[in-house]
């Protein structure tokens, strides 16, 4: 099948069944010269780099209430947006988001740039993300290529080589299909194919617009694309939560402004190691002097290791510590929400 061929059939799929998204204009308004709000491009392209439309989704509906403009964002106490960001994970993408919105607001009157160029010279905005909003935003014809498309290219062209090396081939090929016609339209029919169709696991062939051009289906099986190199395991951390309350509130600390969580509410933890904790170890990392007792553990998948937190839980009080209310507790990192849930919940 011609690149011709394969794009008129993968746009009509999108005319047809293109997901409506509260940050997209669908294909048909699109066509009539709605244009999309690149704020909203922007903010919904960093929340999905590394998670869900359904998880993201309620963020930027968040977000979008109370921050409608780039300026109302820029203009934001940096405690309100880290806050308003927890749950969403990969907090230093928070912060790059509040400099690339002060810059916007700054440097560009409260205009994005509308080139690709012109987008990955703003700080915190990197090249996925410019030519995501480039395309989306501008309809320039930039390549658009996330995990979503590296899939949809591996069966597409049955490439053997596994990821990560495939990634310059994947975007190589990716790059084969882009047009002037309709570039914000074809980046979004590829990820919403990818997302609903060339899933990564059992991928729906039968309702695929392009199956009759995909070699990874004529060599018989799909979903073993992308091929991967046999992966190292990831690694086990060991860690110890206090959940320390004094009546209804929960004692909390911020953490290191670098490093993984940077600049976020916690619960006070010991470091986080490759061996466990002992009881007596655990004991000795306190926050303060307690009547601690073990309430169990929870274990969170951070993208390069897995982590169990021993849970110790104590009534007391405690210097140099934040007293939250319970219910704030949603401020914090999906890690401690979950583990202060299961710290509370464990003593009832
Ligand atoms: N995933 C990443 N960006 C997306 C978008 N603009 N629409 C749908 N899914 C996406």
């Amino acid at each position: 099948m011609s690149p011709e061929a394969l794009r008129a059939r993968l746009l009509s799929w999108y005319d047809a069944h293109a997901r409506d998204l509260p940050w997209r204009v669908r294909p048909a308004d699109r066509a009539r010269g709605v244009r999309a709000d690149p704020y909203r491009v922007w903010l919904s392209e960093v929340m999905l780099q590394q998670t869900t439309v359904p998880h993201a989704t309620p963020y930027f509906l968040a977000f979008t209430a109370r921050w409608p403009t780039v300026g109302d964002l820029a203009a934001a106490p940096d405690a309100d947006v880290m806050a308003a960001w927890a749950g969403l994970g990969y907090y230093a993408r928070a912060r790059n988001l509040l400099a690339c919105a002060r810059a916007v607001a700054r440097d560009h009157a409260g205009v994005f740039p509308d080139t690709e160029a012109g987008l990955r010279d703003l700080p915190g905005l990197g090249p996925y993300t410019a030519a995501a909003v480039a395309a989306i935003a501008f309809d320039r014809p930039a390549n658009v290529v996330d995990g979503n498309v590296e899939r949809v290219m591996a069966r597409l062209f049955a490439v053997e080589a596994p990821l990560p090396d495939a990634k310059p081939e994947l975007k190589r090929l990716a790059a084969t299909l882009v047009r002037d016609d309709r570039p914000g339209d074809w980046a979004q029919a590829l990820m919403d194919l990818g997302a609903t169709v060339c899933r990564p696991k059992a991928p729906l062939c039968e309702r695929c617009p392009v199956a009759e051009a995909c070699a990874g289906r004529a060599a018989g099986a799909p979903e073993s694309y992308p091929r991967r190199s046999a992966k190292a395991e990831r690694p086990h951390r060991h860690g110890v939560a206090y959940v320390l309350t004094r009546g209804e509130q929960v004692a909390l600390v911020r953490r290191p402004p670098k490093g993984l969580l940077g600049g976020m509410l916690a619960l006070p933890t010991s470091d986080w190691r490759t061996a466990r904790w002992s009881d007596a170890e655990a004991l000795a990392h306190a926050p303060a002097a307690a009547d601690w007792r073990g309430v169990g553990e929870v274990e969170h998948g951070f993208t390069h290791f897995t982590l169990t937190l021993r849970l110790l839980r104590a009534e007391g009080d405690a210097e140099g510590v934040i007293w939250s209310p319970r219910r704030d507790l949603a401020a914090l990192p999906s890690v401690f929400l979950k583990a202060a849930r299961a710290g509370l919940a464990n003593l009832l």
